[in-house]
């Protein structure tokens, strides 16, 4: 019998592509999604392949849950649902915390009811439970505060050190990073890895904590102004606009491809952790947000970028990450270049129908952190 997994969140831009991939690879696989009009429009617009089971249910419901582990009892859940949006968190925290702590809580209690428990459940974390992370000055490595509105407005963009010399950020590493979460997101999505740690080890079961970088490529949503400075940039550039860029356009982050990020989460659906691992997912290479600026201005043609030395409070200055835990545990190795990466999503973007970027609308910037 085939093995099967259920993904929370399944119809959503990581979810679906992970779902196309483990029928292609002959899993039974069952989705429950909420639809959530900011990520599927209001006509609840999906991209599933047709043996997939839908369940529309919401994960902080508890008789959608008990309707959904009636339907199938899954060797793996994959939990994809979240709340996604970094900035909106800081308003809207008990929507977040409702959706990816209590929603969490809820999976947990339903699997108790149902007397279930799933060999392996994957969670995907992210990045942003590190927050600023840790740099280092001379030789001593430290922690930043988060930037304040007055340092940034100052046009001092980096962390101060506790040393005279330059202050340079580290990528973060599960086994030496210290999570410090800057903002309710990225709490809520430690607090989902603490709470599924500890259900887990007392049931006797297993769990993979996937922390990914910024993920793009052909399939994230495009109407959702709140997921992600590759698909607002790419939008932009294609109307031939001239890209900002914020800061002094040294701000860092890991742009690591879909199909890099499924084989990630295939690969730990495949090779189950024994009995608990925490890995860092990402292309590898750090890219600043001037350098993502310049390549999507080059391929589609557009105005050169132009950095404005605006900011965002609440930005994260540097996000980069150790993948070499990750490819050794998985035996996984990011494919993807961000050069043809960006040419599958900006040919992807093409063939979808037009739906405008308004003018001045940079509000996705925040997404940044995520
Ligand atoms: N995309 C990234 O760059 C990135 C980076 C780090 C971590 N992550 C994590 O990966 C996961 C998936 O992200 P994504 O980019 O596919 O997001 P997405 O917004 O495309 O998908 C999330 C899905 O969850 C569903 N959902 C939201 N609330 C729900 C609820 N209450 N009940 C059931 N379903 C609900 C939405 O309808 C959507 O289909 C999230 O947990 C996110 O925190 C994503």
């Amino acid at each position: 019998m085939a093995t099967s997994v259920l993904i929370t969140g399944g119809a959503g831009f990581i979810g679906s592509a992970l779902a196309r991939r483990l029928v292609g690879a002959g899993y039974d696989v069952a989705v429950m999604d909420v639809l959530h009009p900011q990520v599927h429009g209001e006509h609840g617009a999906i991209d599933l392949p047709p043996s997939v089971r839908l369940c529309t249910g919401d994960v902080t419901h508890a008789p959608d849950w008990d309707a959904v582990l009636r339907l199938c009892r899954p060797s793996q859940v994959v939990h994809l649902a979240a709340e996604t949006g970094t900035a909106q968190s800081l308003s809207e925290a008990t929507r977040h915390g409702s959706v990816n702590v209590v929603g969490t809580t809820q999976l947990l209690d339903a699997l108790s009811r149902a007397a279930h428990v799933p060999d392996q459940i994957v969670l995907a974390s992210s990045r942003a439970v590190y927050g600023e992370g840790a740099w280092q000055s001379g030789s001593q490595v430290f922690y930043p505060q988060p930037r304040s509105h007055a340092q940034l407005a100052s046009g001092v963009w980096d962390p101060h050190g506790p040393t005279d010399l330059p202050a340079i950020p580290l990528p973060s590493s599960a086994g030496r990073t210290e999570p410090r979460p800057t903002n309710i997101y990225a709490a809520t999505k430690l607090a989902q890895e603490h709470i599924l740690a500890a259900w887990t080890a007392a049931h006797d079961s297993r769990l993979s904590v996937l922390r990914l970088q910024n993920v793009y490529g052909p399939g994230q949503s495009l109407t959702n102004s709140y997921t992600g400075i590759v698909a607002l940039f790419a939008r932009l550039a294609r109307q031939q606009r001239a890209l900002e860029v914020y800061e002094d356009g040294q701000i860092v982050r890991d742009f690591v491809y879909i199909d890099d990020v499924i084989a990630a989460l295939f690969a730990a659906i495949e090779r189950p952790a024994s009995p608990q691992r925490c890995l860092d997912i990402g292309s590898g290479t750090p890219t600043t947000i001037h350098e993502l600026a310049l390549k999507i201005a080059a391929i589609c043609h557009a105005p050169e970028p132009v950095v404005v030395a605006k900011f965002r409070d609440g930005d994260v200055r540097a996000a980069s990450c150790d993948i070499e835990p990750a490819k050794r545990a998985l035996d996984w190795l990011p494919q993807r270049a961000l050069e043809d990466g960006l040419d599958a999503l900006l040919g992807w973007i093409g063939e979808q129908p037009e739906s405008g970027v308004g003018p001045g609308d940079h509000t996705p910037l925040t997404a940044l952190l995520r």
